[in-house]
């Protein structure tokens, strides 16, 4: 099995421990270190609406927050018709800490898959060297 294979079947399995049960719509995400960990995430709601983390972003700071700054690859999983798409705020949270080329893999449990890269997924975005 190749690689990017065995890491969409992470970020598949991450769905499992998705806390939803207000949406009822899991979500997975697998992201891999440049030196080859690799990190799960699933989307965590709470009665307060607002509260809810994304998987996305719950893999990024349990990285993060382990002291990982250097990423090479993101696989996002949920149960859509087409390849899931990231919501804004975890495109904004992708570009802090990933090159603009960085591959990410979008996928669904039926098995497609569409290959995009951070850039693509956020034209044009606000970055800290805008501050001056
Ligand atoms: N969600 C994610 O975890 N990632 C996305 O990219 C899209 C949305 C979650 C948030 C919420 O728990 C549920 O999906 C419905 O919006």
């Amino acid at each position: 099995m190749s690689a990017k294979q065995e890491w969409i079947n992470t970020a598949i399995e991450a769905m499992e421990k998705a806390y939803v049960p207000y949406s009822k719509f899991p979500v997975g995400a697998a992201l891999i270190t440049e030196s080859g960990e690799v990190f799960q995430g699933c989307n965590i709601e709470n009665a307060s609406f607002g509260l809810t983390n994304c998987a996305e972003r719950t893999a990024f700071f349990k990285a993060v927050s382990e002291g990982n700054m250097s990423f090479s690859h993101l696989v996002v999983a949920g149960e859509t018709e087409d390849p899931i798409s990231p919501c804004g705020a975890c495109r904004q949270v992708m570009v802090e800490f990933c090159s603009p080329d960085m591959p990410v893999s979008l996928v669904n449990t039926k098995g497609d898959i569409k290959e995009t890269t951070v850039s693509e997924l956020l034209p044009y975005s606000f970055e800290s060297d805008q501050m001056g």
